[in-house]
C-alpha cells in the first residue's frame, strides 16, 4: 500500500481498527502496544487471515515507536476503558498522562500525520494531543460524533423497521452524558425523523444514544464497546486517505465557531486529506444552542481538571 496508518494500542478497539483498515485496503498498519507481544501476536494473526480476506494490506506489530515512522494518520486508542459504574471521565487521570507520553513519542517520528484520537474521555484527550504535538488544529481530530450518530441511526432504523442505509443522524457536543442528537437533523430517506416519530419515542431513542456507551459496558462488564467504534474511526481515516471531502460530526478544536472558544467538541465538520478542511456552522434553535453550550461547559470543566493534572506538583 502507498499509504500508511499506525495504530496505537493493540486491545479492542485498536485491533479491530487494524482489521478494519487492511481488510479495507486502505494503508498499511503498525500497531503499536506497551504490552510486549500483543501488537505482534495480533499483527501476526491478522496477515496469517489475510490470504482469505483476499486483502495485501501489510500489517506489523511494535513495541517501541520507530515503525511509526513517516505515518500518514496515527490512530491513538492507548489508554483504560471504562467499567461499570465509572463514567469516561472517570478516565481522565490516567489516560492523560498515556496518551501524554504517547504523542510526545508518536510527533517527531510523523510530523505531518494527521492524529486521531479515539481515548476517553474523547474531547479532553484531543487537547492533549494538539498540546503535546503542536500539530496545526485541523490535524488533530476527535472521533465520537461518528460512533454516537451511528448509534442514533441504528436505533431509528429498529425503531422505524428501515434499512439503516436510508438514515442519517447528527449528534454534536461533548462525547459524554451531555452530548446532543439533533433530531431536527436527522433523517429516513431525506425525511426528518420529526415527522415520523411522536416526541416521546424521539426522547427515548436520544436517551438511549446518549447511554449508548454505558449500555455496553453493562453488557459487556469487562470493557466498553469497540466494533463501532472502530468502524467509525476507519470511516474518519478512509474520508481523509480518499480526500472524500466527507461531512461528518468530530470533536474540532473551536475558535470562536458555535461560539465556543478554545475547546474541542463535537461539530460538523468536512474531512479529507488536509483533516479537518472546514467546519460547517448549521443553523441551531435556541434549546439546541443552549444544549451545545452546556455541553461546551462540561467538556471545559475536564479540561479544567486536566491541567490540574498536568501542573507540576
Ligand atoms: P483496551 O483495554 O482493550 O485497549 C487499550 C490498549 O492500550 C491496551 O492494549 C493497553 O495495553 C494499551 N496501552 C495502555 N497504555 C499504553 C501506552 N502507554 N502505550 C501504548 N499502548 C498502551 O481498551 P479499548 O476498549 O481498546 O479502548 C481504548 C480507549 O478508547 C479507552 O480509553 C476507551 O474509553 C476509548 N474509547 C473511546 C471511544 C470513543 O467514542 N471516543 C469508543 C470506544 C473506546
Ligand atoms: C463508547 O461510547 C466507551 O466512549 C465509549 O462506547
Amino acid at each position: 500500500m502507498d499509504k500508511k496508518i499506525t495504530v496505537i494500542g493493540a486491545g479492542n478497539v485498536g485491533a479491530t481498527v487494524a482489521q478494519l483498515l487492511a481488510e479495507k485496503e486502505l494503508a498499511d498498519v503498525v500497531l503499536i502496544d506497551i504490552v510486549e507481544g500483543l501488537p505482534q501476536g495480533k499483527a501476526l494473526d491478522l496477515k496469517e487471515a489475510a490470504p482469505i480476506e483476499k486483502h495485501d494490506a501489510n500489517i506489523v506489530g511494535a513495541n517501541s515507536y520507530e515503525a511509526s515512522l513517516g505515518s500518514d494518520i496515527v490512530i491513538i486508542t492507548a489508554g483504560v476503558p471504562r467499567k461499570p459504574g465509572m463514567s469516561r471521565d472517570d478516565l481522565l487521570s490516567t489516560n492523560t498522562k498515556i496518551v501524554g507520553s504517547v504523542v510526545a513519542q508518536i510527533a517527531p517520528l510523523s510530523p505531518e500525520a494527521i492524529l486521531i484520537i479515539v481515548s476517553n474521555p474523547l474531547d479532553a484527550m484531543c487537547h492533549v494531543a494538539l498540546e503535546t504535538s503542536r500539530f496545526s488544529k485541523n490535524k488533530v481530530i476527535g472521533m465520537a460524533g461518528v460512533l454516537d450518530s451511528a448509534r442514533f441511526r441504528a436505533f431509528i432504523s429498529m425503531e422505524l423497521n428501515v434499512s439503516v442505509e436510508n438514515t442519517y443522524a447528527f449528534v454534536l457536543g461533548g462525547h459524554g452524558d451531555s452530548m446532543v442528537p439533533l433530531p431536527r437533523y436527522s433523517t429516513v430517506a431525506g425525511i426528518p425523523i420529526t415527522e415520523l416519530m411522536s416526541e416521546e419515542r424521539i426522547n427515548a431513542l436520544v436517551e438511549r444514544t446518549r447511554n449508548g456507551g454505558a449500555e455496553i459496558v453493562g453488557l459487556l462488564k469487562a470493557g466498553s464497546a469497540y466494533y463501532a467504534p472502530a468502524s467509525a474511526t476507519v470511516e474518519m481515516a478512509e474520508a481523509i486517505l480518499k480526500d472524500k471531502k466527507k461531512i461528518l460530526p468530530c470533536s474540532a478544536y473551536l475558535q470562536g465557531e458555535y461560539g465556543v472558544e478554545n475547546l474541542f467538541l463535537g461539530v460538523p465538520v468536512k474531512l479529507g486529506s488536509n483533516g479537518i478542511e472546514n467546519i460547517i456552522q448549521i443553523n441551531l434553535k435556541e434549546d439546541e444552542q443552549v444544549a451545545l453550550q452546556n455541553s461546551a461547559n462540561a467538556v471545559k470543566e475536564l479540561v479544567e481538571s486536566l491541567k490540574k493534572i498536568q501542573a507540576p506538583s
